[in-house]
């Protein structure tokens, strides 16, 4: 009997640990006698028939690398029935058996659709902005948190030499997992999130509270996603160019934020934006064992045919949750690290 092929694709921004999902998920698969592809460029690699058969020696040595060995896009496969068509006859003269979905809440939601078409799809959650519900944490998370803890922790120096306010500007479009945990370490004085809105007035009290205790200079941690309050009115700031799931491109907010606190108060800003260096590079070692957890996990669930669900972690404990329940929403910060956040702010 010819072996079954299963396909693993990447979608979505990549993510440190991607590389050790797809070890776990090939080392796992080959001694039970699958073949195993990798769709190129996530969803792409389907619709152009664009793969790689993954062997021992393709992930040999890749545990450590950040990034994705088979690429990854923002292509979304359910945009319209035509290309829903291609993605299933591709499916069948590629004669997958199954296929693995790495990928956060676009990918997902996508193949949570795909597989009410009747796709053999499983997924496994990752982006490092942590908010994928029915999990615990995500990969590539803890090592985004790591870098931005890094650079917060280089700014405090540089602040109170120049007595200035630094504004740093990390990931988090719809939840400011990053912003917290990053913050709360880095001890950072003031801490917006998507989740919260917080006003202009609020972020120069802290500031000028701070100042009247004798310190001189303030460390400011904003979420992309996150939006300012300004004479009472929202103010969300993003740049024009949309993906292919009509999301906008963020970045901005922490220039804005430091310009209206110069304008506010009588303090030097200044902005620094982590961007693409928070997912970029190795991934730490607790990353790198999340991801072969999930992995791993993932693996198993094609092996039992466990279609339409999720590999998750929930309370440390390797789980199937169905992709239905997963997608419904995201995971956004709970109150208790909001309440932490107010108790060790300025
Ligand atoms: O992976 C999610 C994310 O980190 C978001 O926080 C951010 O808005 C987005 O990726 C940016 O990704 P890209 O620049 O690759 O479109």
């Amino acid at each position: 009997m010819a072996p079954k092929r299963i396909g693993i694709l990447t979608g979505g921004g990549d993510c440190p640990g991607l590389n050790a999902v797809i070890r776990a998920i090939v080392r796992k698969s080959l001694p039970r006698g699958y073949e195993v592809y990798g769709l190129l460029d996530g969803w792409s690699g389907l619709l152009k028939k664009n793969f790689k058969k993954l062997d021992y020696p393709d992930v040999s040595g890749i545990i450590h690398v950040g990034g994705t060995i088979i690429g990854t896009s923002r292509t979304n496969v359910y945009k319209d029935e035509e290309t829903i068509k291609e993605a299933f006859k591709n499916f069948k003269e590629l004669g997958l058996h199954g296929l693995i979905a790495i990928g956060g809440e676009g990918t997902l939601t996508v193949s949570h659709k795909m597989f009410e078409r009747g796709m053999n799809i499983v997924g496994a959650p990752k982006t490092i902005d942590n908010d994928i519900n029915e999990t615990d944490f995500t990969f590539g998370f803890d090592t985004a948190v790591e870098v931005a803890t890094e650079a917060i922790d280089r700014l405090h120096t540089t602040a109170e030499s120049h007595k200035r306010v630094m504004v740093v500007e990390v990931m988090g479009r719809h939840a400011g997992w990053i912003a917290s945990f990053a913050g709360l370490a880095g001890g950072a004085d003031v801490i917006l999130v998507p989740e919260h809105d917080t006003s202009l007035e609020q972020v120069c009290n802290s500031i000028e509270t701070r100042k009247k205790r004798g310190k001189v200079f303030s460390i400011v941690v904003v979420a992309e996603g996150a939006s300012l309050i300004k004479d009472g009115k929202k103010i969300s700031v993003h740049k024009s160019r949309v993906d292919d799931f009509g999301r906008h491109q963020l970045g901005g907010v922490g220039q804005l934020l430091a310009d209206e606190i110069e304008k506010k108060i009588n303090m030097e800003a200044r902005v620094t934006v982590l961007g693409h260096i928070q997912r970029g590079g190795t991934p730490t070692a607790h990353d790198r064992v999340l991801a072969t957890r999930y992995g791993a996990y993932a693996a198993d669930l094609i092996h039992e045919e466990k279609w339409g669900h999720m590999a998750s972690i929930l309370n440390n404990k390797l789980t199937a949750v169905p992709l239905a329940k997963a997608v419904a929403t995201l995971k956004t910060l709970p109150d208790e690290y909001w309440k932490l956040i107010q108790e060790f702010s300025e």
